[in-house]
C-alpha cells in the first residue's frame, strides 16, 4: 500500500524512548523527515543516529525540550519547523503518570505530569497549528491510553490525563478540520516500555511471585493474552499519519489487545 509519507515532515515529542521512539522509527522507515523532542537529549540523538545509520538520505534533527519549562516549547517548535523546512504530522508522545491511589499520589506529582499531559499537548499543538495550516496533508496524532475510556482507582492519575487527551482530539478535529488536519488518538493498553516492566516487578512484589507469574497475571484480562509492543502502537501512527486516512478524524482507537470491555 502506497502511504505518501515519502519525503514528509513530522514533529514527535516524547521521541526519547517508548513509544515516542518507536513511532519515530516507523516514520522513518516510511521516509518521513523528523524532529525528535525530548527531555533526554543524549537519548534522543541515539534514536536520531539509529535512524541516520538506517536511512542516511533522511533529515533528522534533535530538539530538548522540558513541558515543564511552557516558555521554551515556542522557540523549539519555530527551530524545529525552521530546519526541516515546514511540519505536516505532529505526534504528541510525551507523558507519563504517578502510579497509585488518590491518597498515593502528592500535589506536586498531580501538578508535574499534567505539564506534561495534556497541558504541554495543548502548547505544543498551539504552536504547531500555524505551521500545520501550511501543510496538504497536516495530520496531528495523540497518544493517550486505554486508562482514559476506562479508569482504575488503582491507576488514577492515568484517567484523567488519558480522558483530557481524547477530549482535546476530538474538539481539535472540529476545530482543525475546515484546514484539512485531521485529529486522532490512539490509545495503548499496557505496553512494554519501562512503565510495564516497573507494573511487572511491582506486581512481582505484591503477589510474591516471579516476574514471569506476575507478567501472567498483568495479561489474565487481555483477551489476545499478549503485551503491546511500542511497535504495534507505532503502525497505526504510521496509517493515521499516511495519505491513506484523510477521513478519518476525530476518533480514538485502542491498540490493547481487546482488553478494554467497551466498543
Ligand atoms: N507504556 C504504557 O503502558 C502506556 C499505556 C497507555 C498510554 N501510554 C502513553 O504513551 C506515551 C508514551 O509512553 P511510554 O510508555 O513510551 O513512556 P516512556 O518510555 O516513559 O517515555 C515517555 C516520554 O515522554 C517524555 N517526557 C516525559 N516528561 C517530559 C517532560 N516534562 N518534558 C518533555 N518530555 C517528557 C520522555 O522524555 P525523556 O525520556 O527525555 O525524559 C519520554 O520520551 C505517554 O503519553 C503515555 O501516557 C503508555
Amino acid at each position: 500500500m502506497e502511504l505518501g509519507l515519502k519525503n514528509r515532515k513530522a514533529l514527535i515529542s516524547g521521541a526519547s524512548r517508548g513509544i515516542g521512539r518507536a513511532i519515530a522509527l516507523a516514520f522513518a522507515d516510511e521516509g518521513v523527515n523528523l524532529a525528535l523532542f525530548g527531555r533526554d537529549e543524549k537519548r534522543c540523538a541515539e534514536a536520531a543516529r539509529e535512524i541516520s545509520a538506517r536511512h542516511a538520505d533522511l533529515q533528522v534533527v534533535v530538539v530538548r525540550l522540558d513541558f515543564e519549562q511552557p516558555g521554551t516549547i515556542k522557540p523549539a517548535v519555530d527551530a524545529a519547523v525552521r530546519q526541516l523546512g515546514g511540519v505536516d504530522i505532529l505526534v504528541n508522545c510525551a507523558g507519563g503518570a504517578h502510579r497509585g491511589r488518590l491518597n498515593e499520589i502528592p500535589d506536586d506529582a498531580w501538578e508535574r505530569y499534567f505539564k506534561v499531559k495534556p497541558l504541554g499537548l495543548i502548547r505544543m499543538t498551539r504552536e504547531t497549528l500555524p505551521y500545520l495550516k501550511q501543510s496538504d496533508q497536516g495530520r496531528v496524532i495523540n497518544i493517550s491510553g486505554t486508562r482514559g475510556r476506562e479508569p482504575e482507582a488503582h491507576s488514577m492519575m492515568s484517567g484523567p490525563i488519558n480522558f483530557g487527551t481524547l477530549s482535546l482530539t476530538k474538539a481539535m478535529a472540529n476545530e482543525f478540520g475546515p484546514f484539512g488536519i485531521t485529529v486522532n488518538a490512539i490509545a495503548p493498553g499496557s505496553t512494554a516500555t519501562r512503565r510495564w516492566t516497573e507494573l511487572v516487578n511491582i506486581t512481582a512484589r505484591e503477589r510474591g511471585a516471579a516476574p514471569e507469574e506476575a507478567e501472567k497475571y498483568l495479561l489474565r484480562e487481555v483477551p489476545l493474552g499478549k503485551v503491546i509492543t511500542p511497535e504495534a502502537v507505532a503502525d497505526l501512527a504510521v496509517f493515521l499519519a499516511s495519505a491513506r486516512a484523510g477521513l478519518i478524524s476525530g476518533c480514538a482507537i485502542n491498540v490493547d489487545g481487546g482488553r478494554t470491555r467497551s466498543i
